[in-house]
């Protein structure tokens, strides 16, 4: 493996030929906000992997216990700011312009708080719920109750993400798959990459042309497909990579 230095030195050299790039987060990035990840060893809720509670199947079966997991996350998602990592990623699309898109498995909503204007949220929102019943979906950031209503029917409300099994909004794959085959430069920052789709993404790029980049704490399946991977934090790395590279 390249070491660090170089590696850094490489991709602010790619960034500053680039015309345009993206970013593809997941649950590390959040990290240093004091969110935990989904497979790290603080991932565990009570003794639940995300897996089992992220699904139609937990909903139907146990609905206050999914609601039980969304609500923790979202007191504990209330009390977090975006970190450097997020701050970096709104550099990048000063610098970039309409020509930045961030790509996100998370549900956090961290990257659009930081500052960041174009973001694909491929999972959901933690803040929106959609009723079951008459499908009408809200931004809701109170603090709910195990079963909540639907305001309009008084349906059983759900978190409007997309769980394990379920497809992905088609609008949102064909943006995503748009700007990853035209994207000069793809960023991979904290994630597992076993997450279909987007486990396929920085491949995706890297076959039509772009310079794919991996920063995580860990080896990753995807990092020996990578151009570039560097292991550190996010929080770490990415301001490294921004720094002085104005354009
Ligand atoms: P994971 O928890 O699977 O992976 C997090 C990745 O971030 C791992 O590769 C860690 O090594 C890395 N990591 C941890 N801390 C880091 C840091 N400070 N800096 C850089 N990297 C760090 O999370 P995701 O890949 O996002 O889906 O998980 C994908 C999907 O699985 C999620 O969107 C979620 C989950 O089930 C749904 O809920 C639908």
């Amino acid at each position: 493996m390249m070491d660090k230095r170089n590696a850094i030195k490489i991709i602010k050299e790619k960034i500053k030929a680039a015309s345009n790039l993206v970013i593809l987060s997941g649950a590390g990035i959040s990290a240093e906000s004091g969110i935990p990840t989904f497979r790290g060893e603080d991932g565990l809720w009570k003794k639940y992997r995300a897996e089992e509670l992220a699904s139609p199947k937990a909903f139907s079966s146990n609905p206050e216990l999914v609601w039980e997991w969304y609500n923790w996350r979202r007191e504990l998602i209330r009390s977090k700011k975006p970190n450097q990592a997020h701050i970096s990623c709104v550099d990048l699309e000063k610098k970039f312009k309409d020509k930045f898109t961030i790509i996100t498995q998370n549900v956090d909503g961290l990257h659009q708080q930081a500052g960041n204007n174009n973001v694909i949220e491929l999972h959901g929102n933690i803040w929106k719920t959609r009723c079951t019943n008459c499908g009408d979906i809200k931004e809701n950031k109170s603090t709910l109750g195990n079963l909540p209503k639907c305001s309009i029917c008084n349906g059983l409300l759900r978190p409007h993400i997309v769980w394990f099994g379920e497809a992905l909004d088609e609008e949102l794959l064909y943006k995503a798959y748009k700007v990853l085959l035209s994207t000069d430069i793809v960023i991979v920052v904290g994630t597992s990459g076993i997450v279909y789709p987007a486990a396929q993404f920085a491949g995706t790029a890297k076959d039509s042309g772009a310079f794919v980049i991996e920063i995580d704490i860990k080896e990753t399946p995807q990092s020996s497909l990578v151009d570039v991977s560097v292991r550190g934090k996010a929080g770490e790395i990415l301001p490294l990579i921004v720094e002085s590279n104005n354009k």
